[in-house]
């Protein structure tokens, strides 16, 4: 399969380009810049580019459509309201009407669990794209599913974050990892493309894999601060303590139960992922 990838040469549009070519696809980048890493073809090229963009996507068996400005330009101010909505809303707008035109008809969109922050202009992009993504579907019968991922920067992305353990402190609090957001990717593309004229437009939060069951979450630390952890990580506290992560620290869990029975999606990377890495000095 031809897929192209808005936004395909930032983490997300690379980790899948690389494992669109092991499974035999073509990944085709569709971005302003070149990755740093080239894997597949590469088209350098705007989603606002309206008259090109059909022609661009001419061919494709599908659409991943990546490209937004996110949570991170929004906290550190690199994008203003203007930004947010021109590309995330006008961009994601353009992708569906080109896709269109071009007689594509199969689309994976990247959304985010911030649509629950609609107080957030990165929120607000969002919850506009995915009624966008929506009218398409219902309008003109394309095949549309939507994902939610929470964060997943990348522990390699050092523009973010300098060092692993910075990247731990954050993944400690609930948290998906790249590889898991990509299986779920492929898993989607798999989904609009073999089962027909979808009924329902699908839209399926992606959350990581986590050791803690349900009822140890419910009940944490009943016996003092650092007790679930122990029951898990028990080997791993000198090097978490040394490395000032906090052991009572309770993460956020998502219900994933309907990305799984959709998808077949389950997620690998899990606490003890980390620590495992962090215990081969990462960093
Ligand atoms: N990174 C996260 O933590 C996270 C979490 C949840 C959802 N998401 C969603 O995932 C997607 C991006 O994730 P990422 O981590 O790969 O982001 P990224 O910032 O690494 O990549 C985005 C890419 O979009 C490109 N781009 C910008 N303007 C463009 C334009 N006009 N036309 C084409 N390409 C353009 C950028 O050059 C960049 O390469 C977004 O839709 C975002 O909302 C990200």
């Amino acid at each position: 399969m031809r897929v192209l990838l808005t936004g395909g040469s930032g983490d997300l549009g690379q980790v899948l380009a690389k494992q669109l070519i092991e499974k035999g696809h073509t990944p085709v980048a569709l971005d302003i810049q070149p990755a740093k890493t080239l894997h597949g073809e590469f088209i350098q090229g705007s989603i606002l580019d309206r008259e090109k963009l059909p022609g661009i996507f001419a061919g494709s068996d599908c659409i991943v459509h990546i490209a937004a400005w996110h949570g991170i330009h929004e906290f550190r101010q690199d994008k203003d309201s203007y930004d947010f909505f021109d590309l995330n809303v006008k961009g994601t707008f353009e992708v569906f009407q080109a896709a269109l035109l071009a007689g594509v008809k199969n689309i994976v969109f990247i959304s985010t669990t911030s649509v629950d922050e609609p107080d957030s202009y990165y929120g607000m992009s969002k919850i506009l794209a995915e009624q966008i993504a929506d009218f398409y579907f219902r309008k003109h019968n394309l095949n549309v599913v939507t994902l939610r991922p929470r964060a997943f920067i990348p522990h390699w992305n050092h523009a973010v974050y300098k060092s692993y353990v910075e990247w731990a402190k954050w993944f400690w609090g609930g948290a998906v990892h790249i590889d898991d957001v990509a299986q779920a990717v492929l898993k989607a593309i798999d989904y609009v493309s073999s089962n027909g004229q979808l009924k329902e437009h699908l839209i399926l939060p992606i959350d990581g894999a986590y050791e803690y069951t349900d009822s140890e979450l419910a009940n944490w630390d009943r016996e003092g601060p650092g007790s679930t952890f122990r029951k898990h990580y028990e080997k791993y506290i000198e090097l978490v303590e040394s490395k000032g992560l906090d052991p009572a620290l309770k993460p956020r869990k998502l219900a994933i139960s309907q990305t799984r029975k959709h998808l077949g999606y389950e997620p690998t990377f899990s606490l003890g992922s980390l620590l495992r890495e962090l215990s081969e000095q990462k960093d």
